[in-house]
């Protein structure tokens, strides 16, 4: 089976427009995490988008692969969500949402490569599916931390570090105000498994 005609080409457009527009709602939810001051959270979200880029990126580049001449247009039929306000904690769990749907159509987007032959485009989606389990994880560690108090407040000692300046000490509840730079608690870097 040709590219050009198959399924697969169509689930990799649908695939370039769900990566392109998460990246842009991860960049409206970095924009208010910056807005609030919690800069640190921002560069968390920042990294997410990175990685969504790169996703759409790469779906970009197989599409390009179909056909020596230029494609004009691929007409595609699909629902994208548009259902994140402008809460920045809500954001943080809509987005883990959104990546448990992700995680789930590249799955099925793999098993429909396999079927029509497409092995690489098929790997392509199942290791895009294995990032995008990272990320609902780590967005719902965020919205956990962020939705209970404890983003820069637990139980045990921990160690914290300014993304501002590199300060880092050890103590249960990060600085208001960090003590080298002054930089506000929203520079503390999280306490996530990835950043
Ligand atoms: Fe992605
Ligand atoms: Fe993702």
């Amino acid at each position: 089976m040709k590219l050009l005609e198959s399924k697969t080409l169509q689930n990799l457009a649908r695939s370039f427009a769900g990566e392109t527009q998460a990246s842009t709602r991860y960049k409206f939810i970095e924009y208010g995490a910056r807005n609030e001051g919690y800069n640190a959270l921002a560069e968390v979200i920042d990294k997410i988008a990175f990685n969504e880029f790169n996703h759409g990126r790469m779906f970009y580049t197989y599409i390009q692969q179909a056909s020596p001449k230029m494609i004009e247009n691929i007409d595609i039929s699909a629902g994208y969500p548009f259902k994140e306000k402008w809460n920045l904690v809500e954001n943080l769990k809509l987005a883990a949402d959104d990546e448990e749907h992700d995680r789930n159509l590249y799955k099925e987007f793999e098993k429909v490569a396999r079927e029509e032959g497409f092995e690489e485009i098929a790997n392509l989606f199942a290791m895009t599916a294995s990032v995008e389990e990272c990320h609902k994880k780590l967005f719902l560690d965020l919205y956990q931390q962020f939705s209970s108090g404890t983003a820069y407040k637990k139980d045990k000692t921990v160690k914290w570090k300014c993304s501002g300046c590199g300060y880092e000490a050890e103590s249960k509840e990060a600085w208001d105000k960090c003590p080298l730079c002054q930089a506000e608690q929203g520079f503390v870097m999280l306490q996530v498994a990835s950043k």
